[in-house]
């Protein structure tokens, strides 16, 4: 066990390029334990009833495919997929709708999975968007939550971790496209910055 999460470190700081370095901050066996307790509760929550997950394209593709696993009986998976204008490490504000769901949600019981709530804009221009369309419920998972950098009025109704603010990549989450395949989450600093 102690030999398999010295791999896993090692893994994570392994990859980055020249100057970029990851620190672990959440390990792959955390994340898929607390994605087993996601699961079950949202079960728990919604006992017999069809769920569709609504997957936010790119980040949230590995946290749906894990979570889809641990959610028993029907469920099906849409994605949709927004930016935020600019590729920095910081939203810019505006988000943009790049690819819209295959199917209406009508009468469904949506459950929309993303990466991370960070300012809380992108998912508040996704719930405006979605409710429109006249779900049956409407409920938000996302793995990482930087609480302290909220600026729209949105919460997550399943959260997997609360995290602090520090720009983090892995599991899904890129800087400039890499990152995503990192088995772990961890912290990223850009060279020139502090570490
Ligand atoms: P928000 O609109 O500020 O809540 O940002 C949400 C989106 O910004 C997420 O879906 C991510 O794509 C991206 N994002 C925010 N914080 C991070 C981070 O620390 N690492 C990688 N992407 C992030
Ligand atoms: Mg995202």
């Amino acid at each position: 066990m102690a030999k398999k999460k010295v791999a896993d470190d090692k893994a994570i700081q392994d990859s980055p390029r020249e100057g970029e370095c990851v620190r672990p901050l959440i390990s792959s066996t955390d994340i898929q334990q607390k994605i087993r307790e996601m699961g079950q509760r949202i079960r728990v929550d919604f006992p017999g009833e069809p769920l569709l997950l609504v997957g936010v394209l790119k980040g949230a593709v590995l946290f749906l495919a894990d979570l889809a696993r641990q959610i028993p009986g029907e469920v099906t998976f849409d994605f949709i997929a927004v930016s935020s204008y600019g590729k920095d490490t910081k939203s810019s504000g505006q988000v943009k709708l790049n690819k819209d769901l295959d199917s209406g949600i009508e009468g469904k019981v949506v459950i929309v999975v993303e990466d991370i709530l960070d300012t809380g804009l992108t998912l508040q221009y996704l719930l405006r968007v979605l409710q429109q369309r006249k779900p049956k419920s409407l409920k938000v998972a996302v793995l990482l939550d930087k609480k302290e950098r909220r600026i729209a009025d949105v919460r997550a109704d399943y959260v997997g971790f609360v995290i602090p603010d520090e720009f983090v990549v892995g599991y899904g989450l890129d800087y400039a496209e890499r990152y995503r395949n990192l088995p772990d989450v961890g912290i990223l600093s850009l060279p020139g910055a502090p570490h």
